[in-house]
């Protein structure tokens, strides 16, 4: 019998990635969305999979989630369903809380009680803060500055108590910008990039806050889903905080300039004054996860972004 692997927040951005990541190394997946955020057309290729369920649900809710834990006793869960915006959490720390922590303790439990052995969660570089030494690497202490980014560092360390406590296999992986195809543009708070590409494809011009000199580590959808697959169907990966992250920064400015490669047309940038709680400068370091599962990310950015607005 083919293993079965439960995706949460599969309807979004990552999840719809890496949902077809599974399908196409021939593993059955059972996805579960509540819509939050996520859209049934990210889903569409998936949908068409013989291999492939969708779940309607609230991932915390214990009484949705249990039956599908008795039915299909999961080989492994790629945890992924979160409240994704860090403004978001600042207004709603109580929501922040429940999305971001709790489901993380339900889904956990409910993997040791069915024996679902692997679980990989979705963390982020956000638990660094603003830690001034670069690049960052996993044994940095680590400053959230954020409900987001607490709540995110608080389901890692949980989760990894669990698995010295009981055994779980857990893998809690830091994203540092992701970016890619399907990435919801729709709030100023979105991925910088999914912005940048609305715009300048619907002609308008782009704003950049402070002076465009920020760097970010930005890595592909593409290897996101690809490490997130590996670390969810291998045997010898290791319990862990793992960085998810190219190891390259580039300055906003950079980006532009890529840009306007494409858009010759594109309206000057406009510059605004820097927003409070932006970080200047993100860098993760990949070698522990690269040496983990001998893979490193494979997309060059300028070939990324290229790809993202043709397509
Ligand atoms: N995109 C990035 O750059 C980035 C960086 C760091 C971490 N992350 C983390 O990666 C994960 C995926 O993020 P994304 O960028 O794909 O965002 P997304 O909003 O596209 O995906 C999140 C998905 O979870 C679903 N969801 C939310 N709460 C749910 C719940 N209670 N039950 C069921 N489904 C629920 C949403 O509907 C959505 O489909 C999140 O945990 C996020 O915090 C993303």
């Amino acid at each position: 019998m083919t293993p079965v692997f439960l995706v949460t927040g599969a309807a979004g951005f990552i999840g719809s990635h890496s949902v077809e990541w599974l399908l196409r190394h021939g593993w059955r997946v059972v996805g579960v969305d509540n819509l939050r955020t996520g859209r049934l057309d990210n889903l569409a290729d998936a949908r068409s999979s013989p291999n492939f369920t969708l779940v309607i649900a609230d991932a915390g809710d214990e009484t949705a989630m249990r039956p599908l834990f008795q039915q299909h006793r999961f080989t492994g869960m790629l945890h992924l369903a979160a409240l994704v915006s860090v403004p978001e959490s600042f207004r709603e720390p109580e929501l922040n809380y429940r999305l971001n922590l709790a489901t993380a303790d339900t889904l956990a439990r409910l993997c040791l009680e069915f024996e679902c052995k692997r679980l990989v969660f979705a963390s982020s570089a956000a638990v660094y803060g603003a830690n001034a030494a670069l690049p960052n690497r996993e044994s940095a202490l680590p400053q959230p500055l954020s409900p987001y980014a607490a709540a995110k560092l608080a389901a890692e360390v949980m989760l990894l108590g669990y698995a010295a406590s009981y055994g779980l296999e857990a893998v809690c992986l830091r994203y540092f910008n992701v970016y890619g195809p399907r990435q919801d543009p729709g709030s100023p708070y979105s991925g910088v990039l999914s912005i940048f590409t609305d715009r300048f494809q619907r002609g308008l011009p782009v704003t950049v806050y402070g002076d465009g000199e920020q760097t970010r580590d930005f890595i592909s959808v593409r290897d996101v889903a690809e490490y997130n697959g590996q670390a969810l169907t291998r045997q010898d990966v290791v319990v862990g905080r793992y960085n998810v992250c190219t190891g390259h920064a580039i300055s906003l400015k950079q980006v532009l300039a890529i840009y306007r490669e494409l858009f010759p047309n594109a309206p000057p940038t406009e510059f605004a004054s820097g927003r409070i709680g932006d970080i200047r400068h993100s860098l993760g370091d990949p070698a522990l996860l690269r040496e983990m599962l001998q893979f490193s990310a494979q997309t060059e950015f300028a070939q990324g972004l290229r790809e993202l607005n043709a397509g």
